[in-house]
């Protein structure tokens, strides 16, 4: 895995700022208004909320496919209002996406699915062969590295996902629904990876309805309901 460098580690600033941040698509109504929301270096976040309550939409403008209707996000202290398509590509780098719908590259194996990142980067694969097949095999798919994602159940597509986005170490990781296909095992053996990561270095927000990831990992809790954003105490 690529070595994430110190300067990061040790910023004190926060990961992600939005400050009355509302979105709605077309001339539809706000899908939610007025979000503020802070991401400390090395936090660990649930955002919870029910179908439809805009928890995707939200994690799309944190990994910048997506702007906001107004307010204001930073991140990595730069407000992403003025980025062109150079400054994004550098702050997209520094994010790790799971997407909800997985975003698999059909022609690509699983090996190379996960490796992509690292490839497009310059990397050798030589350099990253045996920390991508190790990744591959932890989360059960090492019999499978030359397997095409069509060809995969949507767990095992889920599991290449997760392990795509964890791959670069990012600063950041944004997972949505990462254990939504998978079995109780396989979402706890999941949620301990990300907890490693979390260990490492990485700040990490969690979009789930998955009730046994929330008890099972003390972090933040967000919740959006009627387009708001609120924090959830633990019970
Ligand atoms: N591209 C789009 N164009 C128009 N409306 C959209 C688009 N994407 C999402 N929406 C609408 O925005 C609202 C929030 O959708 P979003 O996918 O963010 O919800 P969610 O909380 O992730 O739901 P789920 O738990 O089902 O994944 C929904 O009403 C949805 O129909
Ligand atoms: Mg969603």
């Amino acid at each position: 895995m690529i070595s994430r460098s110190d300067s990061a580690h040790q910023d004190p600033a926060p990961i992600l700022t939005m400050e009355k941040v509302s979105l709605r698509y077309g001339r539809g109504a706000d899908v939610f208004s007025d979000v503020d929301l802070t991401l400390k270096p090395r936090s660990f976040s649930f955002l919870t909320g029910q179908s439809g309550a805009g928890k995707s939409s939200l994690l799309k403008l944190i990994h910048l496919s997506l702007r906001p209707t107004r307010g204001l996000i930073s991140l990595f202290s730069k407000p992403v209002s003025g980025l062109g398509i150079r400054g994004t590509q550098t702050l997209k780098r520094r994010i790790g996406v799971m997407s909800q719908d997985f975003q698999l590259i059909p022609h690509l194996t699983v090996f190379e699915n996960t490796a992509l990142a690292l490839r497009v980067s310059g990397a050798r694969v030589e350099g990253y062969r045996k920390n991508t097949t190790d990744l591959l095999e932890w989360v059960g798919l090492g019999g499978k590295l030359n397997h095409y994602p069509l060809t995969l159940s949507g767990g095992e597509q889920q599991r290449v996902a997760i392990a795509r986005a964890v791959i670069t170490q990012p600063d950041l990781l944004i997972a949505d629904e990462p254990t939504g296909n998978v079995d109780v095992q396989m979402g706890l053996r999941l949620l301990q990876l990300l907890r490693r990561m979390n260990r490492m270095g990485t700040t990490i927000l969690i979009a789930t309805h998955d009730e046994t990831l929330i008890r099972k990992a003390p972090a933040d809790h967000y919740h959006l309901e009627d387009g708001q954003l609120s924090v959830r105490v633990a019970l």
